[in-house]
């Protein structure tokens, strides 16, 4: 299973992917998590990335490619891979094919997670983030047991530099612009499957899962 999950900020990837990945046992691949635990690590990476994250912009195309590359050749990848957060752009759409055949293989699907404006806002302004193991809780759908404590590790809840008002707004324009046309192309390829994401956690991925099987053997 090579899948991609692809859709707008907030729009629940994250939280997919992970019960995703679980389900069909490959490993869930996020560049927000890996360009966020390079900054954890204090990485020139992870310096690089922040000072376009926190202004909701692309990291450039060249260092994020690199990364997937690298992290598409390491040897977990035997039953596939989820890919969440990328490509963002034809571009890197088209390296992710190159990359790929590279390996005489291809992916399966890209599943496309829609929502509307509205409910991204709500989404993420009340996302709190774990500093320690990245997990996230809503402060509203989905709250941690104990308020800024983390269910999981017990690590410090934050809220993302980027999940701030002023930057969301910038991130929708940014995926309106540039990552929205690779719904187009991916649709050319014949590889796009498309679900509401509205509604409960549970009901979006039993929703995911039903699609995808219907086109994956
Ligand atoms: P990234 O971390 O990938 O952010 P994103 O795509 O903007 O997605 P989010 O993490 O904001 O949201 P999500 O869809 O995962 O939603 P979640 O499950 O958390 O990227 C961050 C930045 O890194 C980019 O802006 C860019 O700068 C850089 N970057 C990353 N990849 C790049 C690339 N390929 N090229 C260049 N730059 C790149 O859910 C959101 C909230 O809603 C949570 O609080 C959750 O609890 C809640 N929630 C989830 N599902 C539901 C539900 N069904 N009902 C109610 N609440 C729900």
């Amino acid at each position: 299973m090579r899948l991609i999950l692809v859709g707008p900020p907030g729009a629940g990837k994250g939280t997919q992917a992970v019960l995703l990945a679980s389900h069909y046992n490959i490993p869930h691949i996020s560049t927000g998590d890996i360009f966020r635990a390079n900054l954890k690590g204090g990485t020139e990476l992870g310096t690089l990335a922040k000072s376009y994250m926190d202004k909701g912009e692309l990291v450039p195309d060249t260092v994020t490619n690199e990364m997937v590359k690298d992290r598409l050749n390491q040897d977990d990848l035997a039953n596939g891979f989820l890919l969440d957060g990328f490509p963002r752009n034809v571009f890197q759409a088209e390296v992710l094919r190159a990359i790929l055949a590279e390996k005489h293989t291809s992916l399966d699907a890209v599943l496309e997670l829609s929502i509307d404006d509205q409910e991204i806002i709500s989404r993420i302004s009340g996302r709190r983030t774990c500093r320690n193991c990245g997990a996230t809780f809503h402060t509203v759908n989905a709250p941690s047991k104990v308020e800024g404590v983390c269910d999981n590790c017990q690590g410090e809840l934050y809220q993302r530099e980027d999940d701030k008002a002023e930057v969301i707004q910038r991130r929708l324009e940014v995926y309106s612009e540039q990552t929205k046309p690779i719904i187009a192309f991916y649709r050319g390829e014949g590889l796009l499957i498309s679900i509401m994401a509205l509604g409960e956690v549970s009901e979006i991925s039993q929703r995911s899962i039903a699609a995808l099987s219907a086109v994956i053997s």
